[in-house]
């Protein structure tokens, strides 16, 4: 395979957190991501197969894994839901035993499980490399890539930009985002935490760990004036400890006006900042925004592809240079 200088330099065995990643992985990572996104064509993944395990619902994690494992030209297998395997009937066969199957037959696997730190735990489990799509409310490193990555390219960069996330703060996605807003020197970061809350230990701790002072807004309004670009999860999320989340409460859903963001709070404030939304989203992000070219919903689905591929092709290459070396 022969690879640009700077990609040469990616050494990823696996990928369960941000928090452990090298500027220089970063970086690397997300030039190749560019590359893809920009429509570089390769087939690093030919006769490899992606396994996919998602214990959780996902709209665009599994998708956009699969997408990228074809794109890549490898093939993909695995289970969207548990249902289908021994762990659902009278056999309850265990889920570190439904894991180890996967791996034995694939090449790389992505998971996403209920349980903080399962990702991390697969890890050490399989002998294939492992990519984490979401553990409980731990972590999201994936998302949190392909969005800081797209908040960059908004913003021409990040150093000294003041970065608003709003929404439930104790999200996996957040957790992973933190780390990388440090990395590449984010002066900021104003939060809108849901009515009448405040702000969540671990976020407040992970902030502080990374040199990001941070402030509670108490209105879309106002995080709005105080951000270059915001990014918004929903204000009230089902509980991803859980494998399948109940319906939330009707009178909890319930968000005010203060906490929504439409076309009428960017007129009041005269802001046109990037607005990103790893989704799903609800009444917090108004779709009458859909059609500005400052509202990335839509387009952070797409770099999500690029940026899965970026890290598929790592991994592979990474698993690959093992198998020979051993
Ligand atoms: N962003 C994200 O994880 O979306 P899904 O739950 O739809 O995969």
């Amino acid at each position: 395979m022969n690879e640009p200088a700077h990609q040469s330099r990616v050494r990823l065995p696996a990928l369960t957190t941000t928090g452990t990643l090298s500027e220089t992985q970063v970086r690397s990572l997300f030039a190749l991501a560019d590359e893809y996104h920009q429509g570089r064509r390769t087939r690093v993944a030919d006769g490899s197969v992606l396994g996919t395990m998602f214990v959780q619902p996902s709209t665009r994690t599994r998708v956009s894994f699969e997408a990228a494992m074809l794109r890549l030209g490898g093939m993909v297998t695995g289970f969207a839901e548990l249902e289908s395997t021994r762990a659902a009937d009278c056999f309850g066969e265990s889920l570190d035993d439904v894991l180890r199957v996967l791996g034995s037959v694939v090449d790389v696997v992505a998971i996403r499980h209920p349980e903080n730190g399962s990702a991390e735990r697969a890890a050490t489990l399989l002998d294939v490399p492992v990519i984490n799509a979401g553990d409980g409310t731990n972590e999201h490193p994936t998302q949190a890539l392909s969005d800081v990555r797209l908040m960059a390219q908004a913003l021409g960069g990040l150093d000294g930009r003041v970065i608003g996330l709003g929404g439930q703060l104790d999200n996996r996605a957040y957790h992973s985002i933190v780390p990388l807003l440090g990395m590449f020197g984010v002066r900021r970061v104003p939060l809108l935490p849901p009515p009448n809350t405040g702000v969540p230990r671990r976020l407040a701790t992970l902030l502080d760990q990374h040199g990001l002072p941070f402030e509670s807004c108490s209105t879309m309004e106002e995080f709005v004036e105080a951000s270059d670009l915001v990014e918004l999860v929903p204000m009230f999320l089902p509980d991803y400890n859980q494998a399948f989340s109940a319906e939330l409460d009707a009178d909890d859903a319930t968000i005010p006006d203060t906490h929504i963001l439409n076309r009428a709070v960017l007129e009041r404030t005269g802001r046109t900042i990037p607005i990103l939304h790893p989704g799903p989203r609800t009444a917090e992000l108004s779709t009458d925004l859909d059609e500005l070219p400052n509202f990335l919903f839509f387009p952070q689905v797409a770099h999500g592809v690029s940026m899965r591929m970026a890290v598929l092709h790592a991994l592979l290459r990474e698993s690959r240079e093992r198998a020979s070396s051993s």
